[in-house]
């Protein structure tokens, strides 16, 4: 069977992206880094992604294309006999499921204020949230049973561009607020809360909360970037399409930075209260649909808002959900319908559970976000770095030879994936253990 791939550069770029860019970027970047020290930690999310993210990037990405094939079965080909590492695939299915599971209520959750800023009012009961997990679920499922190129890529190429314009357009409308008469802040506020280095909230913790939204946020350690990794072409350069997935993650999360804290410094009372106080979805489901009726355009402005989160969960959710259908696909022999079928139900029932109860849907997201991912991306390093050798590294960087690599590029990165980022992640897995 012809293995499908990316149909071009640009569309990895763009699908891998979509798996980047998320609800991470859009609820949790605005206020970490409003909370965490504005633009020191910025500065900080940026040397961590450098130094321990993006070999981690190389590392996932290299996997798949070595192998092309889905997450278990290339590190099952990569390292033959190795039981340890057999089982260790697993792992990249289960964690994206768990991943799908809660990602899709929220993904619901978003379709339902869409709806609402449209001026509907969906019937809302007990069973809602389940039935808007399911539709979100369905989406989901029917832009990737239509296959790599002609689902994920052709989907991704339109909707990327589209969801960068919404929330640029969101930023600017938010950044030319009026001032309202008698308030205490303003947008400008809003730019210095988010933009002004204040390395006197650099700890400990502070670097930590950098590291763990960086991992989130790149969707890395879960099973993604190798999968995504095996449709990459083979003389497609991997490293250039790493640096740039991460620049545009970045990009894009100040983007939504400036569409966020601005509006919120605009037209709250309390604003500092407001975002130091955000440690769930609320700033984004609670305080946002409040923000945009006091807005001129406002109705506008909030359709186009949660439409834009609704693309941006979709093109990660998409991501989750290829992991375990590849598996099944190229393992167990399902076709490519009956294996979306499968993974919708489990990640229905899933997702019913936590649709219907938050605790369990924190308990996975902690599950996910603080453990699995990080051993995900600390294990796809060590097999890097100690069971392909520094050839396959730059045989994958050079793309077989396509294109020149430098010697120190390589020796720099072989250390990087060989002991820091495993250093680094294993520092982020000491820190929760004992916070
Ligand atoms: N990177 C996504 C975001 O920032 O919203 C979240 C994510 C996607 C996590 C894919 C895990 C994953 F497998």
């Amino acid at each position: 069977m012809q293995r499908d791939s990316f149909g071009s550069r640009f569309g990895a770029l763009v699908v891998i992206a979509g798996s980047a860019v998320g609800l991470g970027n859009i609820w949790r970047f605005p206020y970490m880094a409003g909370t965490n020290g504005g633009a020191a930690f910025i500065i900080l999310y940026l040397v961590f992604v450098a130094l321990i993210c993006f070999p981690c990037m190389i590392a996932e990405l290299m996997i798949g294309r070595r192998s092309r094939s889905n997450a278990p079965t290339s590190l099952r080909a990569l390292a033959p006999g190795r039981r340890a590492w057999d089982w260790t695939g697993k792992l990249f299915i289960i964690i994206p499921i768990l991943v799908l599971s809660y990602y899709c209520v929220i993904g619901g959750v978003t379709m339902e204020f869409f709806t609402r800023s449209l001026g509907m009012n969906p019937p809302s009961g007990n069973w809602s949230p389940v039935v808007w997990t399911a539709v979100f679920l369905l989406a989901t499922g029917l832009i990737v049973v239509f296959g790599v190129q002609k689902g994920i890529e052709r989907f991704s190429k339109v909707m990327m561009p589209l969801l960068f314009i919404i929330v640029i357009l969101i930023a600017i409308r938010a950044l030319t607020l009026p001032v309202r008469p008698g308030a205490e802040y303003s947008a400008a506020d809003g730019i210095a809360f988010l933009f002004r280095p204040d390395f006197s909230k650099i700890d400990g913790k502070t670097c930590l909360a950098a590291l763990g939204q960086a991992f989130f946020s790149l969707s890395l350690g879960s099973g993604v970037l190798m999968t995504y990794g095996s449709y990459i072409r083979p003389h497609d350069n991997l490293a250039k399409t790493a640096g740039q997935i991460a620049f545009f993650d970045l990009l894009f999360a100040i983007i939504a930075g400036c569409a966020i804290i601005p509006a919120v410094f605009a037209l709250k009372d309390n604003p500092l209260a407001i975002l130091s106080d955000n440690t769930d979805s609320a700033l984004v489901f609670n305080i946002l649909p409040d923000v945009f009726p006091q807005m001129p355009l406002g109705s506008l402005v909030g359709a186009f808002f949660f439409f834009a989160l609704i693309l941006a969960a979709l093109t990660s959710s998409i991501s989750q959900f290829e992991v375990p259908v590849s598996y099944l696909v190229e393992e167990k022999g399902l076709s490519r319908t009956v294996a979306c079928a499968a993974v919708f139900c489990i990640a229905l029932v899933l997702g019913m559970a936590c649709a219907l109860r938050p605790k369990v849907m924190s308990a996975f997201d902690g599950l996910c976000a603080n453990w699995l991912m990080p051993l995900g991306g600390l294990l796809a390093l060590l097999f890097v770095g100690w069971v392909l050798t520094r050839g396959d590294l730059s045989d994958e960087l050079s793309s077989g030879g396509t294109h020149k690599v430098g010697e120190r590029f390589i020796a720099v990165l072989s250390f990087a994936i060989r002991y820091l980022a495993p250093v680094g992640v294993i520092a982020v897995f000491l820190s929760q253990l004992f916070s």
